[in-house]
Parts: C-alpha cells; structure tokens; sequence
C-alpha cells in the first residue's frame, strides 16, 4: 500500500503580473500544503494584494499558472471562486452595517447555495431545507468566532475588533477549503491581535481549513503560521518556517527602515 502523496492546495508557478511599466509579480512561485497557515508579507509595493487578487481572479495574470487542487484556477469563472472552495475577507471591511451580525454572516452562505432566484423567490421546499441548513451552519459559525451575545445587533453598533470577526465569521459560511485573509489584524489593538492569534488557531484545527494571510502585523504572523513568504518588488525572496525567513539577510533588509 502506498501512502497517499502529501498534496499541495495550492500551488503558484511563475505568476507574473504587469501594470503598464509596472512589474507587480515577476515569476512567483510557491506551495502551500493543506492543512497549514501559510503568511504572506512583504514591504508596501511587494506585490502582496496583486498576488491575493490573482487568487480570487480579480486579476488576470500574463504568465504562470494556479494550481487549486491540481486545477488550474483559470478553469473557474471568478464567480465560481467561492464554490470552488475560496473564502476571502477584505482588508476595508465589507459589510451591511444596519443588519444584525446573524444576518450578515447568513449572507456569505448564499454564495455556495444552489437553489436559483426564481426557487428562492417561490419558496420551494427545498429551499426551505437549505435556509435551515444554512441556518444551522451560521449557529455553528457565530459559536465558533464567540458571537453569541451579539448576533441580533445591528453590525454598525459593534466595536470593529468585533465586526472583524464578523466578516470572518461571513466567510467561514461558505465552507472554503482555502481561506484567503487580507490584514485581518488591521486596526486591532495589542490585546485583540493575540486573540485573533488563538482564533485563527482554532479556527483552523476545528475546521481543518488552509489558510493564507496577508498580515503587516509581523509578531502575529511569525506566531500563527507554519509557513512565510516574503516578496519584495513582486519577486519572492524567501519562503520556509517563520525561524528561517526572520533571519534570512534579504528579509532583513528588505524591511530595514520600514519595520526598524
Ligand atoms: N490595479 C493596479 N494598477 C496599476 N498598478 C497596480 C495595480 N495594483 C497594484 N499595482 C502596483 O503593483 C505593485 C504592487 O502593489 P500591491 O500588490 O498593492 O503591493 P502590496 O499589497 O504588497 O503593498 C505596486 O507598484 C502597485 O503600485
Ligand atoms: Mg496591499
């Protein structure tokens, strides 16, 4: 019996990616394994949102390919991402701020559901079934991020550490097996930042989901993940364990005097 080969999600090829004079990617490539917390970093300018809207087909790419569970990610239509098995949240909130926070996250579950409008708009039974699911799910979601207490109240009445979670929670909804987090740690205070540590943490060993974040936040990164990869001028210029890229010299410099 052979072992079953461990498989990459997610595997980038010599993506590149040009602006007019612009080179915003030149030939990045890397793997992240399923299962694990890849981090993504690099100064403003390196690359990191052209890279993350590639992933979620906002963007086209020149050259490279994007493997997604061994299919190239050009085969889906940008709108077929979030079934796919690709989760986002925004680095600018995306929310609707005068409904409640269950609302909300039942939302990101409308992504993935099958039923078409005309169904919808009949309620047909088995659309009834899947807004119960649905429902169901959100219940096990709002636990999961502790968002229990606040699920009737309107988004705009909570503290944005909170509506933070709440995008998280609307993306979780969708059940993505890749889940793509653009600064989730943007506007956190110290104490919020570690619990997030501990929620992405969590979040990932219950649902066993992969995920890879954008994060400036370098203490947060270099904790949470098993992986980091840093870009400078849209080039890649290291990739391996948190221990490993923190003392790499380009690293090093790339962030002398924006980090120092
Ligand atoms: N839509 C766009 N049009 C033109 N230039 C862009 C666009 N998006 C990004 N760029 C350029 O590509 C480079 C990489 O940008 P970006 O991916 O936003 O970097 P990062 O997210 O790492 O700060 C920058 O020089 C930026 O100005
Ligand atoms: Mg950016």
């Amino acid at each position: 019996m052979q072992e079953p080969r461990a498989q990459a999600l997610l595997e980038v090829t010599g993506v590149t990616v040009r602006f007019g004079g612009i080179t915003a990617l030149d030939g990045v490539s890397f793997k992240v394994m399923r299962g694990t917390i890849a981090g993504l970093i690099g100064p403003n300018g390196a690359g990191k949102t052209t890279l993350f809207n590639c992933l979620s087909r906002l963007y086209g790419f020149s050259e490279g390919e994007i493997l997604f569970e061994g299919k190239p990610l050009t085969d889906t239509p940008p709108h077929g991402i979030a079934a796919l098995g690709i989760g986002r949240t925004f680095q600018n909130l995306a929310l609707f701020r005068t409904m409640s926070v269950r609302d909300n996250v039942m939302l990101g579950g409308h992504a993935r559901s099958a039923s078409g409008f005309l169904s919808n708009a009949l309620r047909l039974p088995h659309v009834q079934r899947e807004e119960r699911q649905l429902g169901a799910r959100a219940s096990q979601v709002i636990d999961l991020l502790d968002l229990q207490a606040v699920a009737a109240t309107p988004v705009a009445d909570l503290p944005f550490g909170t509506q933070k979670r709440v995008e998280l929670a609307r993306a979780l909804m969708s059940q993505p097996k890749l889940l793509l987090l653009d600064e989730p740690a943007g506007g956190l205070n110290h104490e919020e930042v570690d619990g997030l540590r501990l929620l992405l943490r969590r979040i990932q060993s219950e649902l066993q989901l992969t995920m890879l974040l954008v994060e400036h936040h370098m203490n947060l990164v270099m904790r949470v993940s098993d992986q980091v990869i840093a870009l400078d001028f849209g080039r890649k210029i290291a990739d391996g364990t948190p221990a490993e890229v923190r003392e790499n010299p380009d690293v090093v410099r790339a962030y002398l005097g924006v980090e120092a």
